[in-house]
């Protein structure tokens, strides 16, 4: 029976979406199963390296368009290995019993059919996706010669079956290699536009490569790794990649995860963003390599996610568990990320956290012993953020030839053993969170933080989860007072390891003072029956004015009030768990939300509201000198200037000097409000604060179709 729910809106509880399914299949049949509901911040992901993970189908092996890419004896690992969409499909209830309740699988999108060689010589094959050619088909490797969707239409109906969510992998950034190969070339299904060699339509940009990593303008403008640069600001590359982002989110796709965006129109991705968002809810995932929260690029990727409604990848905190596991360092550091980052994004609990990845030696090749990698997993597990658990890991999988380091942290896939140490340890650990709030969304705070012993809460509303963390190799003494109360503990109440002693975790007992047992992890959970408001997620994170937002939650009773910068609102619906209600059409900007429950509980919470249409608009201001240390920034009406707020945390900016031009003026390209009128300022500022604002406002009308150039001079 052909699903069609994705009309409906993502909102839909069971029943209406049986209703639906009914109503719907009168208006139109499709054979795939559209976009689910979501409550991503409740997702457990598992990332599946599809050419790594499990040949469904042999007749895809070596495809009559792309021959001689695929190596059988599994020797050149930078050749294809024969992974593909049927046979993550035939996978899924084995991700499904870890507990993972979604998938982020590597590009599927056709990539190039032409070898490279590297420097040696080898022939490097695109098994991992990231060498695209055209984003409107599926390549034939994944799935059929034909380069249709039936594959992945199969791969999101069978996801969604099991009520899991698929999320692709969309390299917009760039095409391929421009040096050789193809040349970087750009196909429409299957219709050739351009190559970066002859640009007559200038889709690309024709810079250097980026040598400073925290110049926001060479690393937006420049290129990577000797890729065709797509130019997001060309008409005719916004729309089609839009549109690509479209046809896969209508073929099921339940969210993105942008490639490079840190190298990528950072303007754009919100636009981008929004039209997702505009469709229905979408986790849109943003891959923004820092090195920590000291990374000179990392309050540009905080005002990045926040603007946007963009999850980021957590690298800061992903960075300092290897480090503190692995590498000798310390837990203070992971404290100091958790914590700074918890007051920077607005809900840090959908930042994606993980400790390995596809791009990085897995754990096991960092650590050896297989108790210290499971005690990461816990803590990853136990902590804010949406996790992601690198495929293979649940099997103990690792090469260990020249450190583990790309490509050999793609090993394929040896064994699906559901008996393994590792899959049953996740499976407890994944239980635990899907079925305690605390512990998938409630809010993180330190206890107790010291060099080998982190204990920290998590709590939403009256339920709480206390996690006690010894990388220590002998017994820790911790006085449990502080933690006692955490869990609300009278007199001398116990509470039992909630995973057993798996991780060598103990009962708690009172407030006395507690010897945590060497390299363990203990969990000890508080749930309440008082009901008291508690709001995890706001989805669509970047609201667009007049289109539905869902509140998750708890205790929110059957009714209640619900305001929005001080402003009642209406809902459309009202359930202790989720309250449904629509964008105002006026007010934009970051805002805070609060909902009080009839039995008086109060929650609060920020969201953005965008305008309705976003496209890209490139502002350049041609005449203006600025002394050293000055910045420039946009203010004005609307949610990306700041809604006129004066901070440059609201504003859009600093602006970048165009140094692709001989002029070198300020540009930005901002995500504006499709036809709409805007009153706009500039502001400069410097270390110090405000320098000077213009005293008369631009008024400019936005064109309805983006990405366009408004030229202004200082007034
Ligand atoms: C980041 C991806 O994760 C990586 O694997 C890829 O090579 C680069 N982006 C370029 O697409």
């Amino acid at each position: 029976m052909p699903s069609t729910n994705f009309i409906f809106g993502n909102s839909m509880n069971k029943q209406s979406s049986r209703v639906a399914l009914v109503v719907s299949s009168f208006i139109v049949l499709q054979s795939f199963s559209m976009a689910q509901a979501a409550d991503f911040h409740r997702d457990i992901i598992y990332q599946v390296f599809t050419d790594r993970f499990f040949n469904g189908r042999k007749d895809n092996d070596n495809p009559p368009q792309s021959p001689g890419l695929f190596d059988a004896s599994r020797k050149n690992w930078k050749a294809y290995w024969g992974g593909d969409l049927a046979g993550v499909k035939e996978k899924l209830p084995y991700i499904k019993s870890l507990g993972c309740s979604a998938i982020w699988i590597s590009p599927c999108i056709d990539n190039i059919n032409k070898p490279d060689n590297d420097a040696a010589g080898n022939m490097v094959a695109p098994y991992h996706g990231y060498h695209a050619r055209d984003f409107m088909r599926v390549d034939e490797h994944f799935g059929d010669s034909d380069m249709s969707f039936k594959d992945f239409d199969a791969l999101t109906k069978a996801a969604h079956d099991l009520d899991m969510r698929v999320f692709v992998d969309m390299p917009f950034n760039h095409t391929s290699p421009y040096n050789h190969a193809e040349y970087g070339a750009l196909y429409d299904a299957g219709q050739f536009r351009s190559d970066v060699e002859n640009d007559r339509n200038k889709y690309f940009h024709h810079l250097p490569a980026v040598s400073d990593f925290n110049d926001p303008y060479q690393l937006q403008y420049g290129t990577i790794f000797y890729l065709g640069d797509l130019d997001q600001e060309n008409q005719y590359v916004d729309t089609y990649l839009k549109q690509a982002a479209a046809k896969f989110q209508s073929h099921g796709a339940d969210g993105t995860r942008l490639d490079a965006a840190k190298h990528m129109n950072w303007g754009w991705q919100h636009v981008l963003a929004n039209s997702l968002y505009n469709r229905a809810d979408h986790l849109v995932l943003g891959e923004w390599w820092l090195t920590g929260i000291d990374d000179p690029m990392y309050k540009d990727a905080v005002k990045f996610a926040n603007k946007g409604g963009i999850s980021l990848y957590d690298f800061p905190l992903a960075n300092a568990i290897r480090k503190a596991f692995a590498e000798g360092g310390d837990l203070t550091l992971v404290d100091q990320v958790v914590s700074q980052e918890n007051k920077d994004f607005i809900d840090s609990n959908e930042l994606l956290t993980f400790i390995d990845n596809h791009d990085m030696s897995r754990f096991p090749n960092i650590v050896k012993d297989k108790k210290v990698t499971q005690l990461a997993l816990a803590t990853l597990l136990t902590s804010r953020g949406i996790p992601i658990i690198y495929y293979g890991t649940e099997q103990g999988l690792y090469d260990d030839t020249k450190g583990g380091e790309d490509p050999y942290d793609r090993p394929m896939m040896q064994s699906f053993d559901q008996s393994a140490d590792n899959y049953k340890l996740i499976q407890k650990l994944t239980a635990l969170r899907q079925t305690n709030l605390a512990l998938s969304s409630g809010k993180q705070r330190t206890l107790f933080c010291s060099k080998d012993l982190y204990v920290f809460e998590r709590r939403a509303g009256a339920d709480v989860a206390v996690v006690a963390l010894s990388l220590k190799p002998k017994e820790a003494l911790l006085d449990a007072a502080e933690v006692a109360t955490s869990l609300g503990l009278v007199d001398n109440e116990v509470r039992q390891d909630a995973l057993a002693g798996a991780l060598s975790g103990i009962a708690l007992e009172g407030a006395k003072q507690l010897s945590l047992p060497p390299q363990s992890l203990s969990i000890w959970l508080t749930n309440s029956n008082k009901s008291s408001a508690f709001i995890a997620a706001i989805r669509p994170p970047a609201a667009t004015a007049g289109k539905a937002v869902t509140v998750y939650g708890k205790g929110f009773g059957t009714s209640g009030k619900l305001s929005l910068a001080g402003e009642a609102l209406t809902t459309s619906s009202w359930a202790d768990d989720k309250i449904v209600f629509n964008a105002p059409l006026l007010k934009h900007g970051r805002l805070v939300l609060e909902v009080e429950a009839a039995n008086s509980s109060k929650a609060k919470s920020e969201l953005v509201v965008v305008e309705n249409k976003l496209v890209l608009v490139r502002f350049v201001v041609s005449d203006l000198k600025l002394a050293a240390g000055e910045q420039l920034y946009i203010s004005g009406n609307t949610s990306a200037l700041g809604a006129g707020s004066l901070l440059p945390n609201d504003m859009a900016g600093p602006m970048l000097v165009n140094q692709d031009s001989d002029e070198k003026p300020y540009m930005l390209a901002v995500p504006m409000p499709a036809g709409e009128s805007v009153e706009l300022k500039l502001a400069v500022y410097n270390a110090k604060g405000l320098v000077r604002a213009e005293t008369k406002p631009h008024n400019l009308k936005m064109p309805q179709l983006g990405p366009s150039v408004i030229t202004m001079t200082w007034q």
